[in-house]
């Protein structure tokens, strides 16, 4: 049975700029199936963050198509969330007001509001911080605020930019098991984007990497399927054939 719920289909992003044509992407193409997490890896200005834009529908690709539930995606849509490695949160409203954001813009009733606000703020652990402002809170607990907002508005499938690129390694170690148990739970497909392949490897059931070869990214050509059985614990980044991969992916990465 085809599960796909996320395809891009020979997917190029030229950019026109002062110092002439940039190719972000060029003849990409990878499917996703429903409820896995892929992580997309690749040396810094491979076009990582070009292609999230077009998987949300921020960015029209220059050629070719992205296929969301089998329909073409021309606009941003409720069906994808976004977490940014920037904090996103709206500093003017507390971490009930960000949770309850898109829950209140898609009007749903009063109830239901606060039932999906409580519950995503208990699911990252934020319970008891509700009045508090961004301001006032650690950079771990604001991502936690942002993985929130994004789930709260109940997305098919999630993006994620690099969540974790701003944090101290030990606060990232972290998060990165509470997103594994929040993914486990919530059952929706993550996209995580990162250039460590130890977070991608130790996250994911796929890796996707992009390459740049001479300034161009090449299409895609390295899917690996990651064989390490879950619950991932903090043990797996000492074992011998996750070391070996990490290594394997370091040099396809840069070939
Ligand atoms: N709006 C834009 N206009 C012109 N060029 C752009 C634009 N956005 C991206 N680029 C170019 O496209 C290439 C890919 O950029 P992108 O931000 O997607 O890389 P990245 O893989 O996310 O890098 P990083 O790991 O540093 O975040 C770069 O060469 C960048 O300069
Ligand atoms: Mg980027």
């Amino acid at each position: 049975m085809d599960n796909t719920i996320l395809s891009a289909e020979n997917i190029s992003m030229l950019f026109s700029t002062r110092k002439g044509t940039i190719t972000a992407l060029k003849n990409l193409t990878f499917s996703v199936e429903n409820g896995q997490f892929v992580a997309i890896v690749g040396p810094s200005g491979c076009g990582k963050s070009t292609l999230i834009n077009i998987l949300a529908g921020m960015l029209k690709p220059t050629q070719g198509r992205v296929l969301l539930e089998g329909k073409a995606v021309n606009n941003v849509n409720s069906k994808v969330g976004m977490v940014f490695q920037k904090y996103a949160a709206f500093p003017w409203m507390t971490v009930e007001q960000n949770v309850s954001y898109g829950p209140r813009i898609a009007r749903l009733p009063k109830s239901k509001i606060e039932e999906i606000t409580r519950r995503y703020i208990k699911m990252v652990g934020l319970e008891g911080y509700e009045h508090l402002y961004p301001k006032e809170l650690s950079g771990g607990m604001s991502k936690r605020v942002d993985i929130a907002r994004a789930y709260a508005n109940s997305p098919d499938v999630l993006l994620m930019d690099e969540p974790f690129g701003a944090l101290d390694d030990i606060t990232k170690k972290q998060m990165q098991l509470e997103l594994l148990k929040i993914w486990d739970q919530e059952k929706k497909t993550v996209l995580f984007i990162t250039h460590d392949l130890e977070e991608a490897l130790f996250l994911a059931n796929r890796v996707i990497v992009l390459q740049k070869p001479e300034g161009d990214c090449e299409s895609l050509n390295v899917i690996q399927e990651i064989p390490f059985s879950r619950p991932r614990l903090p043990e797996l980044r000492a074992d011998t054939e996750f070391i070996e991969m990490k290594t394997l992916l370091a040099e396809v990465m840069v070939r």
